[in-house]
């Protein structure tokens, strides 16, 4: 799909514009990539619903188009620490958003998780500002007539693209509710370049699908995406892990399709386990889990066997941990993370989300 800018019909001289993009968490994980931010392998996410970055952008037109221009505030406050980011971010779209030099940008961010959770942001911010460069976009090359307007398929589909090239899991949070990134030879339409809506069937079980985030470590975290996916070149395994993922994918849709939640368990808990593999078998090698971590893993295996629960886990690249479970164990799982799950949580601090539906424009 070609996603270059046609051309500016309408001169603007300034505007805003607002978007809440969710995170998502990762199901089937991404970890390794080639050039530009193309993935090694499938991956597929549920997006959440709660856990949001809500992102404004302002716009003026500026005489000088020679360079980016930009401020950047979190709650209200400048951070100039983040702009290297957003600059390289600029560089990387320009070619597809070239009007971004000829304005001077307002953005300002915000989450509605803690930004010292430990809860990664790049992907509901990146995926927020690349709504927000798209919107741009669009009110310069529409019209009113219908010839010019923008198929909201294309709208999401090079947001997505975008958000991929700000942070690669980023491309997964434009929609929901299962979203798929990179071309799989079962899954029609599937891409490297965006994500897409998973299209075939999905058993009610996963309707409503409950994720409560334990944070076991609100610190920074230790090795930044960035290093963690170069580290799967010349990984002794990578040939062999970006197999498997394209095999579970394979195997996922079967079991999203009739429901079976042992087997969801299974491919869920195995993917994240092999990420953490992964980064305890590369050179330089990482152990991201904490021994909190370990307790809670322990301890929802217990909980299982004992209740015959379909709780599971699944981990990021860090120490917390994504509880998830069917809606109707709701109360049951809740009271079990309260009464056995919470000591293993800096200061008692949980996250309630459940599956969402994708990011909403606010102005
Ligand atoms: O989007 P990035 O480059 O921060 O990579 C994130 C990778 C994982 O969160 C560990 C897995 C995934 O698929 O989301």
């Amino acid at each position: 799909m070609d996603f270059n800018f046609k051309s500016a019909i309408n001169h603007i001289n300034e505007g805003v514009v607002t978007w809440s993009s969710p995170s998502n968490i990762a199901l089937i994980k991404y970890w390794g990539k080639k050039e530009s931010q193309i993935p090694e392998n499938p991956s597929i996410s549920f997006t959440l619903n709660d856990c949001k970055t809500t992102t404004t952008l302002k716009y003026s037109k500026k005489e000088d188009v020679n360079h980016f221009s930009f401020e950047i505030y979190l709650d209200g406050e400048q951070k100039d620490d983040f702009k290297p980011k957003i600059e390289t971010f600029f560089k990387r779209i320009e070619h597809y958003v070239p009007f971004l030099k000829e304005y001077h940008f307002t953005i300002e961010t915000s989450n509605t998780f803690p930004h010292s959770s430990g809860i990664a942001s790049s992907a509901s911010g990146m995926s927020a500002l690349a709504l927000c460069v798209m919107s741009i976009e669009k009110a310069l090359s529409e019209t009113s007539s219908s010839e010019d307007e923008m198929s909201q398929s294309y709208f999401n589909k090079k947001a997505s693209f975008l958000a991929r090239l700000g942070s690669g899991s980023a491309c997964r949070s434009i929609e929901g509710d299962l979203i798929v990134w990179g071309e799989h030879k079962e899954i029609k339409g599937s891409s490297d370049a965006y994500g897409i809506v998973y299209p075939y069937e999905v058993h009610d079980h996963f309707k409503n699908y409950q994720d409560t985030i334990l944070l076991v470590d609100k610190g920074e975290k230790q090795v930044s995406s960035t290093v963690g996916h170069n580290l799967m070149h010349n990984h002794p395994f990578a040939k062999r892990r970006f197999e498997q993922a394209h095999e579970h994918m394979s195997k996922l849709i079967a079991i999203l399709k009739t429901g079976d939640l042992d087997a969801f368990i299974e491919i869920v808990e195995s993917e994240a386990l092999t990420l953490h593999a992964m980064m305890m078998t590369s050179l330089p090698y990482f152990i991201l889990m904490k021994p909190n971590t370990l307790e809670i893993i322990n301890a929802i295996w217990a909980y299982r066997n004992r209740t015959k629960s379909k709780i599971c886990f699944t981990l990021d690249a860090g120490a917390n941990v994504h509880v998830l479970y069917p809606e109707n164990e709701k109360d049951a799982v809740m009271e079990f993370i309260n009464n056995e799950l919470v000591v293993y949580c800096q200061n008692r601090h949980y996250i309630s989300d459940q599956i969402g539906f994708g990011a909403n424009q606010i102005q």
